[in-house]
């Protein structure tokens, strides 16, 4: 508990330190352009969605979708808090995403699928090509593989249209799909591959990053070896081919285990699955996330609840129209890309840009250009790729012919001056802005404002969505009154579609971790009795909207995306020489945080730079590149309280040069003068 509340201290002390440069700002109103065309200008949709409609309300997201057979009992709240959305229900995303899209819309571009080289052509990828692909993937998905509903299989795919289709495929099934980041390493897959109990492994032989081809198949390679070790036997490892017919590999593919899904599908031309009706609360993916402990958890989103409200959202708060041209630039492989690169705007027949690479490759331009020959007017991207893009190339939206109606940023704080670039810069004063809070866990938006209703305030995320009511309380429980400038722990009153149905196989860190600390009884079936702790920090002004100051437990924001302090120290660790380890956030330009390492010795070791560099990859090994330390420190000891706990508050001050405070109650006070002079100068 003591450790659990030092570590709260840590991320309170630093993000607070930014909220307090920031001022609240004045509001910013939508054109009357924008206004006029919006889909949702209809004031009254609060009052539909007020607590009192509550949850009868979500009929009008349940309805925007096509159900095989209708639902029976909105919400069914016998085993909260795992809730059940539009029981009775069935349902099929894969059909709502893509067949019922055919009868009017089967020529019009589904994705717009942009390779980063430049000389390689953007791929236009329409509703009936996609219908074709889908069937096709999930006939071999079923027959070759023998994967049927409810079914786990891992995908660990980079940034191209097999992507979607694999996902899409899946659910046409009901096999549950688990997307690892392509960017994390063969050991992150393996995790998530033995937690789900998958035995069919889905990646690709290589995808391009930065002008290079990089080998992806080698991480399949490790993933399996990896799982093994835990006694989870992957099968089968489905390889898709960056270019079809071509083995872009470094690693020989293995007999009996390595396919070509390119090669396999041929066998499956033109066969049609019929698309399987899912019960509404049936499992449609797994996403992991970090948490407060170093495993990383699965979240398991259902199939109705979710896609009603991904559909929903991506209508009224993203205002995608048919005729719109809308570009995510998250990457698929977090939550933001399923709910609103996959599943939203396709389950509205939208047409969504994919973009295979970075944001700057060749140039600073490339983001513009690709808006302007597409005529992207809805632009989605997280603050992380805002400041770099600012920093890069202050100019370069000017320079080029788009023009966009509407901008979401998503992921981490965006700080007011980052705002006002994106709003008057990048969005050259016409786009309405939305900024929207929410996490791997709920599926879609939690606060954001409705763009056509509610004006823009930089820095704050807005208020409640429709139907959805946040409430922040003290450490008490206590409600913190909006207005009071007063920061606290952000809860939602109320459970909603999109909302997790449990943590995979963990009930009860589910329990726990998100419900135990305000839940007024634990065997109440009242879902009054059982608001959502989000684990951030906020401030509500008196307007309801609503500021986020960060997490308040050990998790790192890197990028708008969560790393957990503790699985960066455990992949420390794995370095036999390291005998503690403690992660600490530090503020980046760019990337908004990024995670500074402290590491002690075992005795007979010595600090040298090789060292450091061995324990810097071996994160990466284990993780991924976007856990890669901005220094490893080498420390002769840890700063430490008398019953042995490693201060890591003391940690975060010094490596953000701030106020250590008072640390003369430390078993070890002098090395905190050490450390210091060794970071700071
Ligand atoms: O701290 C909040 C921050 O990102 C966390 C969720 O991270 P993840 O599950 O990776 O999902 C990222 C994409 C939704 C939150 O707990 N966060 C997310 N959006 C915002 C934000 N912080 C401030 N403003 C936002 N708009």
């Amino acid at each position: 508990m003591a450790e659990e509340r030092e570590e709260r201290e840590v991320v309170e002390t630093s993000e607070a330190q930014i909220a307090v440069h920031w001022q609240e700002e004045g509001v910013i109103m939508p054109s009357v352009k924008f206004i006029a065309q919006a889909n949702m200008a209809d004031e009254t949709i609060y009052d539909r969605f007020s607590l009192d409609n509550f949850p009868n309300c979500f009929k009008e997201y349940a309805d925007l979708l096509d159900w095989d057979e209708y639902w029976t009992e909105i919400l069914d709240t016998s085993d909260a808090p795992c809730f059940k959305w539009f029981k009775g229900g069935k349902i099929n995303a894969s059909y709502n995403c893509v067949d019922r899209h055919l009868a009017k819309n089967k020529n019009k571009t589904a994705i717009h699928f942009v390779p980063e080289l430049v000389e390689e052509k953007t791929e236009h990828i329409t509703y009936q090509e996609l219908y074709v692909r889908v069937n096709e993937m999930a006939a071999l998905l079923q027959d070759f593989c023998g994967l049927k509903a409810g079914d786990r299989v891992t995908l660990h795919l980079p940034m191209t249209p097999d992507l979607p289709i694999t996902m899409l495929a899946c659910a046409r099934l009901g096999v549950i799909h688990s997307q690892v980041f392509g960017g994390f390493s063969g050991k992150a897959a393996a995790d998530r591959v033995v937690d789900s109990g998958s035995t069919v492994l889905i990646t690709m032989d290589a995808y391009y990053r930065g002008g290079k081809l990089l080998d992806h198949k080698e991480k399949a390679d490790t993933a399996v070896a990896e799982a093994a070790k835990e006694g989870q036997k992957i099968e089968k490892v489905l390889v898709w081919q960056r270019y079809p017919g071509k083995y872009s590999g470094d690693t020989p593919m293995v007999d009996g285990r390595d396919y070509f899904v390119n090669e396999e599908l041929k066998k499956y031309y033109g066969v049609r699955i019929a698309p399987v009706p899912m019960p509404a609360e049936a499992p449609l993916f797994l996403m992991y996330t970090s948490g407060t402990t170093g495993k990383p958890k699965g979240c398991q989103h259902g199939t109705g609840g979710y896609l009603a409200y991904v559909a929903g959202t991506s209508k009224y708060v993203q205002d995608i129209h048919p005729e719109d041209v809308y570009w995510c630039m998250a990457d698929i492989g977090w939550i933001t890309g399923h709910s609103y690169i996959v599943y939203g705007p396709l389950a509205i027949c939208a047409s969504s840009v994919m973009y295979e690479g970075i944001p700057n490759y060749p140039d600073a331009g490339r983001c513009w250009r690709i808006a302007q020959d597409l005529d992207v007017n809805i632009f989605h991207t997280a603050p992380t790729a805002i400041r770099a893009l600012r920093k890069i190339g202050p100019d370069e939206p000017a320079k080029y012919n788009y023009y966009f109606k509407h901008m979401t940023t998503v992921g981490e704080p965006i700080e007011p001056e980052v705002w006002k670039w994106y709003y008057e810069v990048v969005g050259k004063k016409k786009a309405a802005i939305v900024d929207t809070w929410w996490q791997t866990e709920t599926g879609g938006f939690l606060c954001s404002t409705l763009p056509a209703l509610k004006p823009m305030k930089p820095g704050s995320a807005g208020p409640g969505m429709p139907g959805i009511h946040p409430i922040i309380f003290d450490d008490e429980g206590n409600e913190v009154p909006a207005g009071t400038g007063k920061a606290g722990n952000i809860c939602i009153q109320n459970p909603w579609p999109g909302m997790f149905q449990t943590i995979w196989g963990d009930r009860d860190r589910f329990v726990r971790q998100y419900f135990e600390r305000y839940c007024k009884d634990p065997k109440s079936t009242d879902w009054r009795d059982w608001p959502y702790l989000t684990g951030d920090a906020a401030v509500m002004a008196s307007d309801g909207y609503v500021r986020i100051l960060g997490r308040i437990d050990d998790v790192i924001n890197v990028s708008g995306h969560r790393l957990g302090t503790k699985e960066i120290e455990s992949a420390a660790l794995v370095v036999p020489e390291v005998a503690e380890a403690a992660v600490v956030p530090v503020r980046h330009e760019i990337k908004g945080k990024e995670p500074d390492l402290y590491v002690s010795l075992r005795p007979g070791f010595e600090a040298t730079d090789e060292l450091a560099k061995k324990i810097s990859q071996a994160i990466v090994r284990e993780i991924g590149a976007i856990a890669r330390p901005r220094k490893v420190w080498i420390v002769p000891d840890m700063p430490k309280t008398r019953s042995g706990k490693i201060m890591r508050r003391v940690l975060g001050a010094i490596s953000n040069k701030s106020d250590v405070g008072d640390v003369m109650t430390l078993a070890n006070p002098e090395i905190v003068e050490h450390i210091t002079k060794m970071v700071q100068d």
